[in-house]
C-alpha cells in the first residue's frame, strides 16, 4: 500500500520517538542504579570486553574453540551475577534494558524474515493509523459520548405511527452501546435512519469514541465532505492522494460514513460510494451509515439493488423522535 510522503514522515517520526525513548529510559535507569550499585557498571564493562575478546577469537582464524567457550562461559556468569544482583535489589530482571513497544522490532520497523527485511506488522499499523488520524483531522471526532447521551429528551407519547420515541430511542441506544463494546472486525454495519437531529451522528460519534478505546481503527467522515474532497483530488488529478484517502476508507476497522445521501451526486460520487461499499462489504468489514433519506429514497438515489446488498450486511436502526437541537 503506497502512502503519501507526508505520512510516511509522521509515522517514521512516531516510531523513532518510541525507540528513543525506550532508550532514554534505559540510559536514564542505569545512570540511576549504577550510582547505587557499582558492581553492575562493572559487570557491563567486563561483559564489553569480553565482546571484544570474543571478536578478535573468531577473526584470528585459529582453531578459538577452546578460548570461544571459555569467553562464552564467563560472559554467562557475569550476566547471571548482573541479573542477581538487580533482582536481589528489588528490580525486574530487564529492569536495565530497553522497553521497546514492538518487541519483534524493537521498534526500527523491520524485520528479518527468511533472510529477507520486512516491513514489521506494528509498522504497518502505525503507518494506518497515521491514515486514519489525518482523514479524522478533515471532521474532528467530537465529544459526543454514551454518558453524554440523554433519554430524557424523546417523548413517550406516541408518535403518529403509534410509536413511542423513548422506547424506541432506549432499545437503540442500548443495542449500539453492546455494539460497541463487543466490536470486532467482523461484527455487522449498522444503518442509522431518521430525520435531522435525533442523535445519529452523536450516537455513531460515541461508538467510534468507544471502538478506537479499544485499539481499533476508526475514520469518521461526512458524505459530501469526503465524496467533494476526492472527487477535488481526482479532477486535480492528485491520484496519489484520493488513492491514499480510498485505501483509508476501506482498510480502517470501522468505517463511518455520516450523512448519506445529502452529497451532491456525480458519476463521479456514485462510482466511488459504489466501490467503497463494494470493497468493505466483500471483505466483511463493518461500516455505519446514517442517512435522512428513506428506503424509497436510497433507492431512488442509488440502485435498488446496490441499497438492498447493503441493507443485507447491515443491522437497520430507525430513529424517531422531534429534533432534539429545539430542545438545547
Ligand atoms: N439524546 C441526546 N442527548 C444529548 N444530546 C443529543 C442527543 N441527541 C442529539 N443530541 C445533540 O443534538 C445535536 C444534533 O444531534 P445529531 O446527533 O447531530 O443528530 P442527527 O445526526 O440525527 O441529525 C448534537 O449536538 C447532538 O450532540
Ligand atoms: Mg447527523
Ligand atoms: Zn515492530
Amino acid at each position: 500500500m503506497a502512502y503519501s510522503k507526508h505520512i510516511y514522515d509522521t509515522a517514521t517520526d512516531k516510531l523513532n520517538s518510541r525507540r528513543m525513548s525506550a532508550l532514554s529510559v534505559a540510559d536514564y535507569r542505569k545512570e540511576q542504579v549504577y550510582n547505587l550499585f557499582p558492581r553492575l557498571k562493572e559487570i557491563e564493562q567486563s561483559l564489553t570486553s569480553i565482546g571484544v575478546s570474543t571478536a578478535k577469537a573468531v577473526l584470528s582464524g585459529k582453531d578459538a574453540v577452546k578460548e570461544l567457550t571459555s569467553l562464552k562461559e564467563k560472559s554467562t556468569a557475569l550476566q547471571e551475577e548482573y541479573k542477581a544482583l538487580l533482582v536481589k535489589n528489588g528490580y525486574s530482571e530487564d529492569y536495565l534494558e530497553p522497553h521497546f513497544v514492538c518487541d519483534k522490532c524493537s521498534d526500527t520497523g523491520f524485520v528479518e524474515l527468511d533472510n529477507k527485511t520486512v516491513t514489521c506488522e506494528c509498522y504497518k499499523k502505525l503507518l494506518s493509523d497515521t491514515a486514519c488520524e489525518e482523514l479524522n483531522k478533515i471532521s474532528p471526532l467530537s465529544l459526543s459520548t454514551f454518558d453524554t447521551f440523554k433519554l430524557s429528551y424523546y417523548s413517550e407519547t406516541p408518535d403518529k405511527n403509534g410509536n413511542i420515541p423513548y422506547n424506541r430511542m432506549s432499545k437503540i441506544y442500548s443495542f449500539c452501546l453492546d455494539y460497541a463494546m463487543e466490536f470486532s472486525k467482523k461484527s455487522k454495519g449498522i444503518i442509522m435512519k431518521g430525520s435531522t437531529g435525533l442523535g445519529k451522528t452523536h450516537l455513531s460519534l460515541a461508538i467510534a469514541n468507544e471502538v478506537i478505546k479499544k485499539g481499533f481503527s476508526v475514520v469518521y467522515v461526512s458524505a459530501p465532505d469526503i465524496l467533494s474532497k476526492l472527487e477535488r483530488e481526482h479532477f486535480s488529478y492528485e491520484y496519489s492522494r484520493e488513492q491514499e484517502i480510498m485505501q483509508s476508507l476501506f482498510d480502517c476497522d470501522l468505517l463511518i460514513l455520516d450523512d448519506l445521501g445529502t452529497e451532491f451526486s456525480t458519476q463521479f460520487t456514485s462510482t466511488a460510494i459504489y466501490n467503497l461499499f463494494n470493497t468493505r462489504i466483500n471483505a466483511g468489514k463493518p461500516i455505519i451509515i446514517n442517512t435522512n433519506l428513506t428506503g424509497a429514497e436510497l433507492e431512488n438515489a442509488y440502485s435498488q439493488r446496490f441499497v438492498s446488498r447493503v441493507m443485507a450486511s447491515c443491522l437497520m436502526l430507525d430513529f424517531i423522535g422531534s429534533d432534539i437541537r429545539s430542545l438545547l
